[in-house]
C-alpha cells in the first residue's frame, strides 16, 4: 500500500472509529474497555477433522484457543492454486467461537478428489462496532479427501462405543489405517457423557492417540448412541460434530440433521439414530428426552431415503444404527417398557434391542432389500444370521475393551470386491479376524413399495 492509498484508509478507518464512537455515546453504551488483546502462540488446536462423507459435500471441523472464524481452502489443484475460501458459518453472518470451527464444503463433484487447507482470524471482539484481527493462522499443511458417489471406492469401516477411551481409540484407529477405507462410521457411543464442550473437543479432536490426524483425510459418519445425548453439551453435539446442510434434507426432516443415506460405490448406506436407551417416561431422566416422535420422523425420512434412485439402484443396503434392532433372546429388555423400563421378564431396565425402531424401520429396510444392519450397544460382538424376523445380518459390534475375551474392541470392515460385498470383524485388540460374512448383490433393484 503506497502512502496516499494508507493515509486515505487510515482515515476512513478514524471516520468510522469516531463515528461509533459518537453513535454510542449517544445510546449511552459503556466505555471501550482497556485491554491488550494478543493472538495466542497457537490458535488451530487440531488437525481437521472430516464430517459427515456425502457425494456432493464434505464438513471440515478443528478447534481453536481463542475466539475465532475459521475457513477452508480448498480445490482440485495438489498445490491449491485453483483454491477456494469457505468461510465457517452459514449466509449473512460467519460463526465466531472459541471452540470448535465448522466449515461444509457444498457443491463438490461426486467421487472426486480434492485439496485442503485449514485457516482461522483470530478475532478481538469489543462490541458490535468494534472489532479486530489479532491475527491468522492456516495450518501449512494441505490435506485431501474425495467424496462419495456411484464410482467411490466401495469399502467402509464401522467402530463403535469408544466411550472416550484413548487406548481403544488408539487400536481402532491404528488398524483403520491399516485398512485405508474411503470412510469411517462411528456407531455411537462416541463418550459417555459430556457436560462440557471440551469434553466433546477431547473425544472427537484431541484425544491421546498416535494418529492425531486420524479423520483429516478419511471422512467419517457419526450414528449417535444413547450415550451421545447424556450431558449438557451432548445435548447439543452439533456443535462438535455438525449437522448435514439445510440443503441436503426437506424442511420436514429439518431436525434430522444427523441421518444419512450415501451412495458408495455399489454400497447405498444408511444411517439412523436409535434415541435413548430408556423410554421417555423414565423418571431418571426428567422428561428431557424425546426419543419416540424422533424415531417415527426417521422413518418418513428413512421411507423417502429408499426411493432416492442412487439408493434404490444400489447393489448392497447397508443400514447403520447405535441400538440392535432385534434379539432373539426373551430376556433382552425391547426398549418400550413403559413407564420405567423395568419388567421382570427381562434382566436389564434399559434396552437391549429397540423393538419400536424394528416396527417402525424394519419393514422399510425388509422391503428396500437392506442386507445388512451393523449395530453397537451390547458391547459384545454377535453376528444375527438372517431369521424369520429379519432377512438382514446383523452384525454388532464389540465394547470398549482391549483385554476382554467378550467385550473386545472391533473394527467391522466391508469391501466390494469380486461382485460380493465382504464384512470381516477384526478383533482391535489381538489384531485378528473374528468373523467374516460374504454377502451377494441384491437381485431387485427398484423402487420399493412401502408396506405399513
Ligand atoms: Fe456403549
Ligand atoms: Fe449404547
Amino acid at each position: 500500500m503506497d502512502r496516499r492509498s494508507f493515509l486515505k484508509s487510515t482515515a476512513v478507518l478514524a471516520a468510522g472509529t469516531a463515528f461509533t464512537d459518537a453513535a454510542l455515546a449517544q445510546e449511552g453504551a459503556a466505555p471501550q474497555e482497556k485491554a491488550e488483546p494478543r493472538m495466542p502462540a497457537k490458535l488451530i488446536t487440531s488437525a481437521p477433522m472430516l464430517q459427515n462423507y456425502a457425494e456432493t459435500s464434505m464438513g471440515v471441523a478443528f478447534t481453536v484457543s481463542a475466539l475465532a472464524s475459521g475457513y477452508v481452502i480448498y480445490g482440485r489443484q495438489s498445490d491449491l492454486s485453483d483454491g477456494v475460501k469457505v468461510k465457517c458459518g452459514g449466509y449473512r453472518v460467519t460463526d465466531l467461537n472459541s471452540d470448535v470451527m465448522l466449515i461444509r464444503l457444498t457443491g463438490l463433484e461426486p467421487a472426486t478428489k480434492y485439496y485442503y487447507r485449514i485457516g482461522a482470524d483470530c478475532i478481538n471482539y469489543v462490541h458490535g462496532h468494534r472489532m479486530m484481527i489479532l491475527g491468522t493462522e492456516e495450518d501449512p499443511r494441505i490435506y485431501s479427501f474425495t467424496t462419495a458417489g456411484k464410482d467411490a471406492k466401495a469399502h467402509f469401516c464401522v467402530i463403535n462405543d469408544t466411550h472416550k477411551s484413548d487406548p481403544v481409540f488408539d487400536r481402532l484407529t491404528e488398524k483403520i489405517a491399516a485398512i485405508a477405507p474411503s470412510c469411517v462410521v462411528w456407531n455411537g457411543d462416541t463418550m459417555s457423557h459430556a457436560e462440557d464442550i471440551e469434553t466433546l473437543k477431547e473425544t472427537l479432536f484431541y484425544p491421546e492417540i498416535k494418529i492425531r490426524d486420524y479423520a483429516s483425510e478419511t471422512p467419517y459418519l457419526l450414528s449417535c448412541g444413547n450415550h451421545d445425548v447424556r450431558g449438557l453439551a451432548a445435548r447439543h453435539y452439533e456443535r462438535a460434530w455438525m449437522f448435514r446442510q439445510p440443503e441436503e434434507r426437506s424442511s420436514r426432516d429439518w431436525d434430522l440433521g444427523r441421518c444419512f443415506a450415501v451412495r458408495m460405490g455399489d454400497v447405498a448406506m444408511i444411517g439412523l439414530d436409535t434415541g435413548e436407551d430408556k423410554v421417555d417416561t423414565n423418571p431418571i431422566f426428567c422428561n428431557l428426552f424425546n426419543s419416540e416422535p424422533y424415531r417415527e420422523a426417521q422413518a418418513k425420512w428413512l421411507e423417502d431415503a429408499l426411493r432416492r434412485p442412487e439408493i434404490a439402484s444400489a447393489p448392497y443396503i447397508v443400514a447403520f444404527c447405535h441400538i440392535p434392532l432385534h434379539d432373539a433372546d426373551p430376556a433382552a429388555n425391547p426398549g418400550d417398557i413403559h413407564p420405567a423400563d423395568k419388567d421382570p421378564r427381562y434382566r436389564l431396565d434399559y434396552a437391549e434391542w429397540q423393538r419400536y425402531c424394528y416396527q417402525l424401520w424394519g419393514p422399510l429396510l425388509e422391503n428396500a432389500g437392506c442386507q445388512l444392519l451393523v449395530c453397537g450397544h451390547t458391547h459384545t460382538y454377535r453376528r444375527d444370521d438372517p431369521c424369520e424376523a429379519h432377512s438382514w445380518t446383523m452384525l454388532v459390534g464389540g465394547g470398549p475393551s482391549l483385554d476382554s475375551e467378550t467385550d473386545f474392541a472391533t473394527v467391522i470392515e466391508g469391501k466390494v470386491e469380486g461382485g460380493r460385498l465382504d464384512v470381516t470383524v477384526h478383533n482391535a485388540a489381538t489384531g485378528k479376524v473374528v468373523d467374516s460374512v460374504s454377502i451377494a448383490p441384491r437381485k431387485k433393484r427398484s423402487v420399493p413399495k412401502i408396506r405399513r
